[in-house]
């Protein structure tokens, strides 16, 4: 079967999806497809029309990728692919209205509010620590954090730097360990609890430096907080409609004093597929290669 592999795009994470392209290219190869790489840009509907793949496996990350408008494009054109389907795609990408959804099927999220840039730059939106971050970007793109009350409220968002649009989502910082959960289907794999090994944090370098961060797996936490962390993944996944391969990303404050809580942060619609990624970890350790994971995706694609 002719699979096209979509990756690259326009959006801030292109490098990012450029990384996962390649490797799920190389791996459905090696699975004995018929593979078509594509970079995506305005041409794709031409390019797509022309090509008339099987399938159209997804491998773009961020804005027009993953969020419900190339999904558009492939019901219209009437091209089975991978992963979520426009409504769950978009909601998904929008962090604040994807709270929303989660809540009402009782999953913790972070309390927050929608600002403009320029409001949040001049005073402390929320008390010290807070984050501030795009409502519609990934990879910790723009993200920023708050730690101290004495620091100014960030001014980058006043500049001319930012690229991230002009609302920003502001929400209380969690403190605690940074979980991670797929969902592949309907079962939730492995839990990785991820520790940053560079920075301060899980930034964009620690997400694809190699040895940026270490993948505890299965997660070091009682087998109770294991296992309703993968029910926290799936409700969510559910709840959203997400289809295929999703991944939920929470903090659990297990500090000292802390409050124990699980808090769903987000749910990834096209999680990262690169050498440095979570879920080809996740798979392996439910005893599926990189080529069976993407494999499943392929058999799983639909309109
Ligand atoms: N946004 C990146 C690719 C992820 O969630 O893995
Ligand atoms: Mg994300």
């Amino acid at each position: 079967r002719h699979v096209a592999v979509l990756m690259g795009g326009t959006s801030s994470e292109r490098e990012v999806s450029l990384n996962s392209g390649k490797a799920c290219a190389d791996a459905l190869e090696g699975e004995g497809f018929r593979v078509s790489r594509i970079d995506v840009g305005a041409d794709i509907p031409t390019v797509l029309t022309q090509l008339r793949p099987d399938v159209a496996f997804n491998a773009l990350h961020g804005p027009a990728g993953e969020d419900g408008t190339i999904q558009g494009l492939l019901e219209i054109l009437k091209i089975p692919y991978t992963h979520s389907g426009v409504l769950a795609s978009a909601l998904a990408m929008d962090k604040d209205r994807a709270k929303t959804v989660m809540r009402a099927a009782g999953v913790d999220v972070p309390g927050g509010l929608i600002v403009n840039r320029l409001e949040a730059a001049r005073a402390h939106v929320l008390p010290p620590p807070y984050v501030v971050k795009p409502n519609a970007e990934g990879s910790s793109m723009g993200v920023i954090i708050v730690r101290d009350g004495r620091s100014h409220p960030p001014q980058i968002l006043a500049s001319d730097e930012w690229r991230f649009g002009e609302q920003v989502l502001v929400e209380p910082y969690i403190a605690g360990r940074e979980l991670t959960c797929a969902v592949m289907g309907d079962r939730a794999l492995g839990v990785i609890d991820i520790k940053a090994a560079t920075g301060e944090w899980y930034d964009y370098d620690a997400k694809y430096a190699p040895g940026g961060s270490i993948h505890v797996l299965p997660a070091e936490i009682k087998p109770n907080v294991y296992h309703r962390v993968q029910e926290l993944a799936l409700t969510a996944h559910q709840a959203l409609g997400c289809r295929g391969v999703s991944r939920a990303d929470l903090r659990y404050d297990d500090t000292p004093g802390g409050t124990g809580a699980l808090v769903v942060l987000e749910v990834n619609t096209q999680p990262g597929m690169t050498q440095t990624s979570l879920v080809p970890d996740m798979a392996a350790h439910a005893g599926l290669s990189f080529g069976e994971l993407v494999r499943w995706m392929v058999e799983d694609a639909s309109l």
